[in-house]
């Protein structure tokens, strides 16, 4: 596999793989520590992160292999008026494996055909974001053992959010699935993402506007803050941004064994009350992150183990 820039790249079968190898790192991490020795990675961000741009550097690390990159536009020639093209050539013929997070839609493919090594999409504005998913189903099949027959419920910011975009294209293709998608009306998730890969197959879903309707049937709910960087004016993201907040008592009618994920950064949507109940699996999602995308950089750097 040359690029990663959708999560519908991947094969099922191929996912299957890459999540048998990150169970294989969580149990023998010392197997894979110089896997990647004399590889370097690098992470071109020209959107904030925490998570994706640390756990891809954790994850390369971790294998023995070295990073470079900037995690901002402000300190990279593309503040010189660079363009990106010009950008990734110049980063490809220092680097084996590039991942990039971009705020335009469609960047990273743009990128991909000037880079010569292989480029991952690291998030592309509000479009993708096929490590985040890697990192949900890794998440999920940990906490149940299972991909399919699932009702997942998506709650949140569905518009702009790109964690849900990516999430839905990857679970449409397992079998026994039904959505719930939970959002104010100015956030739905997004009719054509619907339309090809739900409608087009037959999946069931269904939108409602409270978290209480969907509560008691859910094996998992995802939630997702409101993308504020996304808004045109700030005047609805403040009205808005609090429309669901999770907290113990919204619990009570859920699944014993629901499990509660969210991409992370959280804003409001998750009181940290939530944060101590055993369904919570916000923070080993997190740690997933980092194992799924050891998988991947030794997928697509072609490396045997
Ligand atoms: C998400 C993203 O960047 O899309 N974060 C992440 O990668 N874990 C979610 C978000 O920013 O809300």
């Amino acid at each position: 596999m040359k690029n990663l820039m959708n999560i519908t790249d991947l094969t099922v079968e191929e996912i299957d793989e890459l999540i048998a190898v990150a169970e294989d790192i969580i149990a023998n991490p010392e197997k894979y520590q110089d896997a990647c020795r004399h590889k370097l990675l690098a992470t071109l961000f020209f959107e904030p992160s925490t998570r994706t741009r640390l756990s891809f550097e954790s994850a390369m690390h971790r294998l023995g292999g070295a990073v470079v990159g900037f995690s901002e536009a402000g300190s990279s020639s593309s503040a010189k008026g660079e363009s990106l093209s010009d950008t990734v050539q110049t980063v490809g013929c220092y680097a084996d494996i590039i991942a990039m997070r971009h705020p335009k839609e469609g960047a990273p493919v743009v990128a991909a055909r000037r880079a010569g090594v292989p480029i991952i999409n690291a998030g592309d504005g509000a479009h993708n974001h096929p490590t985040q998913t890697l990192t949900d189903l890794l998440t999920i099949w940990r906490a149940k053992k299972r991909l399919n027959n699932l009702t997942i419920g998506l709650c949140g910011d569905l518009k702009f959010g790109r964690t849900v975009h990516s999430l839905v294209g990857a679970m449409a293709r397992y079998s026994g699935i039904k959505f719930v998608f939970i959002a104010p009306e100015e956030l739905k998730f997004p009719r054509y993402i619907i339309e090809d890969e739900l409608e087009s197959r037959g999946i069931e879903y269904k939108e409602v506007s409270t978290m209480e309707e969907a509560m008691p049937e859910l094996d998992i709910l995802y939630m997702t803050r409101v993308q504020k960087e996304r808004f045109f004016n700030e005047a609805d993201y403040i009205r808005l941004k609090d429309t669901y907040i999770l907290t113990p008592d919204k619990l009570v009618p859920a699944k014993k064994d629901l499990a509660i994920m969210h991409p992370l950064p959280r804003v409001n949507e998750i009181s940290v009350a939530v944060d101590d109940d055993p369904r919570a699996m916000y923070f080993p999602q997190a740690k997933n992150g980092m194992f799924i995308r050891m998988a991947l950089i030794l997928k697509m750097l072609e490396v045997k183990v």
